[in-house]
């Protein structure tokens, strides 16, 4: 599981970075992996309104950090925490840019009708602070969290979220009475639907095409059950565009999406099954997981229409093994 922190004060160890770390305590202690971006730190370009994106998908500006590691992580998170303080009853412009980047991710959704595979699970949450005591304080936050989760392909509850009247200096956050416990309780009411899921692995050989496809199919049927990932045995470059374009015909959202090495995956998921697909004789599996073959033919380097036959054969094992869970 992946719990995706997105921390928007630029006010260094503030009481936005406390909460934020507090959460972030909570959820090691809970042995959740947990990958803060400190948004005012990175290079975000903000959004030109060129409208790029709504005809081709991807945004002009393709040199920041946003290509690099926030739309992949995005992709990757189960759960996303963006934490931020109250500027002008709205996010400070740091964030904000970041929101508006992701104008890409609602053009994929609605312009172009393509579904993230780890949209129907994915939670959306809000810790905020701001300094007044204001009825109406988080309102506008609430209003630009919903419609940011809604492009990004996440679920939103305001009533869920935690936020804290009256924190104004340094230090505030920390003194707070009841915020340990508060975070407790909001972590682990948001981590129940995952933790009990089986760890899944899908390798082949360069992780481009076959356990790409499987992985995403996983994740898009069956992402409350199982946690898939996908790993190569001599992982390529980059995934393959032709397996991208049959993904889409199908409605499947791969952008964001990059080869991995076996060993890597290993390493930190410690899967319980892996499915393999032509890298048995690379593979050194080490991890106790219980193996599974499939005999699925390599689509590398043939036509579109062999890759939407290898495509169709993996949907179908996919379901096959999802409804013997
Ligand atoms: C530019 C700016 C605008 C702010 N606007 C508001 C506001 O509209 N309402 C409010 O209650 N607090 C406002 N604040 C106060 C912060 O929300 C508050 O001090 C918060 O604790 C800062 O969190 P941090 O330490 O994580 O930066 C503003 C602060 C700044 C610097």
């Amino acid at each position: 599981m992946l719990i995706l922190g997105l921390q928007g004060s630029p006010r260094k160890k503030g009481n936005t970075h406390d909460l934020l770390a507090m959460f972030a305590d909570e959820a090691r202690k809970s042995g959740v992996r947990m990958e803060i971006v400190d948004v005012p730190q990175i290079d975000i370009t903000p959004c030109k309104g060129c409208f790029f994106c709504e005809k081709k998908g991807m945004c002009i500006t393709k040199d920041d950090a946003m290509n690099a590691s926030v739309f992949p992580l995005i992709r990757q998170a189960d759960i996303i925490v963006t934490a931020a303080p109250i500027y002008f009853y709205n996010v400070p412009g740091q964030l904000k840019n970041l929101i508006d980047r992701t104008q890409t991710l609602w053009a994929r959704k609605y312009r172009f009708k393509l579904t993230d595979p780890g949209r129907p699970w994915r939670k959306g949450f809000l810790l905020s602070v701001g300094a007044t005591r204001g009825k109406n304080l988080f309102e506008g936050v609430h209003l630009t969290m919903k419609y940011f989760y809604d492009a990004v392909g996440a679920d939103y509850n305001p009533d869920d979220c935690l936020s804290y009247r009256r924190i104004e200096h340094r230090g505030d956050m920390r003194k707070h009475d009841t915020v340990i416990n508060d975070v407790q309780e909001a972590l682990q009411t948001l981590i129940k639907p995952f933790v009990n899921r089986k760890r899944v692995l899908f390798a082949c050989l360069e992780n481009a095409c076959r356990s790409q496809m499987a992985c995403a199919f996983a994740q898009y049927y069956a992402g409350d059950r199982l946690e898939a990932f996908s790993a190569g045995s001599l992982p390529a470059a980059a995934i393959n565009p032709l397996m991208v374009t049959v993904m889409q015909e199908k409605g499947i959202d791969m952008a964001y999406r990059f080869p991995q090495s076996i060993d890597t995956v290993i390493a930190s998921k410690a899967p319980e099954m892996i499915v393999t697909m032509g890298c048995d004789e690379d593979c050194a599996f080490t991890s106790g997981a219980k193996i599974n073959k499939w005999n699925v033919d390599d689509p590398a380097g043939q036509d579109i229409s062999f890759m939407r036959r290898v495509r169709d054969e993996i949907e179908t094992r996919v379901e096959v093994m999802i409804n013997r869970l």
